[in-house]
Formats: structure tokens, C-alpha cells, sequence
């Protein structure tokens, strides 16, 4: 009787709520089902929510699997596509969004990134696979193409559109009153704050970033370099930030410290929003001047709001904003790639060193 052979693939996967359990697992290649494409994977960025995934503080498998392959930031190419699909052709460089819509108002209306029953997966951290693997299959309404010129850095497109997101929303909510904003602040030189100072540099605002880095640091150059100032917490502490610059008019939080978020309300000026992104996987409890906060916000009008994930659209705003910095800042991107580590090496990969900016799990070449 003749046997079958499934071909098999390399994939990154960890149990989840198990601290350290990032392993290599062997998974059948997707096929090309009708509707579907299949990605190679080149690479695959990792991020804070990557680490928090291994550190078994976050991240939940599929239905019925004892473990997630990780990985929500990568680049690929279409190997092959199923019957039916359009749009997509063998050859093309893909980036994929990471959430998947439930049945809500939200998500039906193809804002999944706005769910309202928070049963919504996201690929590579809550209930659907990821990435980190050799292939993986999808529909073209979640696939959004790249094109060529953007591929040394284009893997940076899935941060770049949580930041699309928070920017644009902060505008947007902002719609309420007359508001021209020149002053921003940053917090956080990891890839959002980065990412986020540039957006803010391109609507033309003067952008001052707080992190931890020394302001030599390759994070301090490149935000000079943006043309925003850089300054370590270490001798300019969050708490002193208004005292020291004046009116600020949007505040991006950026660290995913849920202390520096609660300090940031305090720094806001008139009118002013601040955006938190940070998914703060712990259980920190912390003393705040409560008094002051509560008056402040309600005297200034102020706005604090949350900002997650980002729908298609965002992706399809950072494939603009991608073009306008490489001409303003030529080279700026691949900066912020600071580690290729091969594939067999993903345990490197995934442990962050103070140093990095963006890592990058090398998959296959072109
Ligand atoms: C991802 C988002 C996701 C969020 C919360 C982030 O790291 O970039 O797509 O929504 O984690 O799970
Ligand atoms: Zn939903």
C-alpha cells in the first residue's frame, strides 16, 4: 500500500503561559486551497510581544493545539495561489496584517482592529498560528502587496502601522476642536517610538523623545537625525518633561511601561492627547498624583487614549509614508534593522539586548 509523504516545513513555536518554551516544530506546507496563497517567509521582525510570548506572560494557541507558532511581522512572497484568487501572482512581496475579524459591528465593517467582543485572533499571539515558519497561507483581504523597492525594509511595515494607527487617530479624535499641534513628545526609542517620531516629523512637528538609551546610542543618532531632540531619562526624568519644554500638544507613549504611561498624563499641555501603546502583560500596582491628573485633564480638556493593532488601511498608509522618508531621510529604514540572526538561531533572536532596535529572523534569501 502505497503511503503518502507530506512535505514538511521549519516553524518557531512556543507554549504558551510556559515561560522559555520557544522550540523548532516540524509542520505540513500549507496547501494552495481555493481562495488561498501561500507565502515563503524571508523574514520575520521580533518585537516586545514576541519576547512576552516566550517569557509565557501573553499569547494563546489555536483551538485544539497545545502550542502557537509566533511571529506577526514578516515578509514574503507568494510561492503559489489557489484557484479563484486575484491580485496576487507568484513572485510578489506580501505583508500580512496580524488580526482577524469575529462577527462585531467593528470587525464587520473591516475595522477588526476597533473589536468589539475581543474574540477576534491575531496571527502569531492570540489563537491563530504566525510566521515563523518556513510558509504560511492566507487570503488575499488580509495580504497587502509590497512593492519591489520597498523590500530591504519593508518587514518594518507591521510596526509602522500600530503608529499609522495611533497618529491618525489622535488627529482624528482631535477633530473635536480647533487644534493646530507644533510640539510633541516621545517616549521610547524602541521601533514604535522611532517610527513614531518620524511620522510626527513628516506632519511636520517638533518631536523631543525621552528613553533610556545614552543620547549616543545608534537610537539617540537616528532620531537627531530625524531632526528631533533626543534625551536619556536617566538625567531628564518623564516627571520634569512639561516644566522643561512648555505647551506639549500630543504625547506618544511608546515604552509599554505602564508607570511612564500614568506619568505622561501629567506632562500633557492644553488641549493636548496623549496615545498609549504599550501592552503592559503584567500586574503593576502603582501610586498616582490622582488629584492633579483628574484636575488637569479636566481643566485642559485633555485626552488620554488607548491605541491597538492596525486594519489593512494603516499598512496601506505606511507603504506612502515608506516612499516620503526614504526620500527625506534616505537609508533612514534599514537603520533600524540592528540583528539578522539565521533561522536555527531563533533563541538569539529572541533575547533582547539593550542595543537592538529591530531583529530580524533571516528565513530564506529573496
Ligand atoms: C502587535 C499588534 C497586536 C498587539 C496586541 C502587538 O505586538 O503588533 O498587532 O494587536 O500586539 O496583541
Ligand atoms: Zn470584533
Amino acid at each position: 500500500m502505497a503511503t503518502t509523504l507530506t512535505a514538511t516545513m521549519r516553524a518557531v513555536a512556543v507554549t504558551p503561559k510556559q515561560p522559555g518554551s520557544a522550540r523548532q516544530v516540524e509542520l505540513p506546507i500549507p496547501t494552495t486551497a481555493r481562495g488561498m496563497a501561500v507565502m515563503r517567509v524571508l523574514e520575520v521582525g521580533i518585537d516586545g510581544t514576541d519576547t512576552e510570548i516566550n517569557q509565557g506572560l501573553y499569547g494563546e494557541p489555536p483551538p485544539g493545539s497545545s502550542f502557537l507558532v509566533i511571529g506577526h511581522e514578516a515578509l514574503s512572497v507568494v510561492e503559489a495561489v489557489g484557484e479563484g484568487v486575484t491580485g496576487f501572482t507568484p513572485g510578489d512581496l506580501v505583508v500580512s496584517t496580524v488580526r482577524r475579524p469575529d462577527d462585531c459591528p467593528n470587525c464587520r465593517a473591516g475595522e477588526s482592529d476597533m473589536c468589539l467582543f475581543g474574540t477576534y485572533t491575531e496571527r502569531g499571539i492570540k489563537g491563530a498560528h504566525g510566521y515563523m515558519g518556513e510558509y504560511y497561507s492566507e487570503t488575499p483581504a488580509f495580504m497587502v502587496k509590497i512593492p519591489p523597492a520597498l523590500r530591504p525594509f519593508a518587514v518594518l511595515l507591521e510596526p509602522l502601522s500600530i503608529v499609522e494607527k495611533a497618529t491618525f487617530q489622535a488627529w482624528k479624535i482631535q477633530e473635536r476642536m480647533v487644534w493646530q499641534p507644533t510640539r510633541a513628545v516621545v517616549l521610547g526609542a524602541g521601533p514604535i517610538g522611532i517610527l513614531g517620531t518620524l511620522l510626527l516629523r513628516l506632519r511636520g512637528l517638533e518631536v523631543h523623545v525621552y528613553a533610556k538609551s545614552p543620547p549616543e546610542s545608534l537610537q539617540g543618532r537616528i532620531l537627531t537625525d530625524l531632526g528631533a531632540t533626543y534625551q536619556s531619562v536617566d538625567d531628564h526624568p518623564v516627571t520634569g518633561i512639561k516644566d522643561e519644554l512648555g505647551q506639549i500638544d500630543f504625547i506618544l507613549e511608546g515604552t509599554g511601561n505602564s508607570a511612564v504611561a500614568f506619568e505622561a498624563m501629567a506632562q500633557l499641555g492644553t488641549n493636548g492627547v496623549l496615545c498609549l501603546t504599550g501592552v503592559s502583560a503584567g500586574n503593576r500596582s502603582i501610586e498616582i498624583p490622582a488629584d492633579v491628573i483628574n484636575v488637569q485633564m479636566v481643566l485642559g480638556n485633555r485626552v488620554t487614549f488607548g491605541s491597538v493593532n492596525a486594519n489593512r488601511r494603516y499598512f496601506e498608509m505606511g507603504l506612502e509614508h515608506f516612499q516620503q522618508a526614504e526620500r527625506t531621510w534616505p537609508g533612514i529604514f534599514e537603520r533600524l534593522i540592528t540583528r539578522r540572526v539565521p533561522f536555527g538561531d531563533f533563541l538569539l533572536a529572541l533575547d533582547r539586548r539593550p542595543e537592538d532596535i529591530k531583529t530580524l529572523l533571516t528565513i530564506a534569501a529573496a
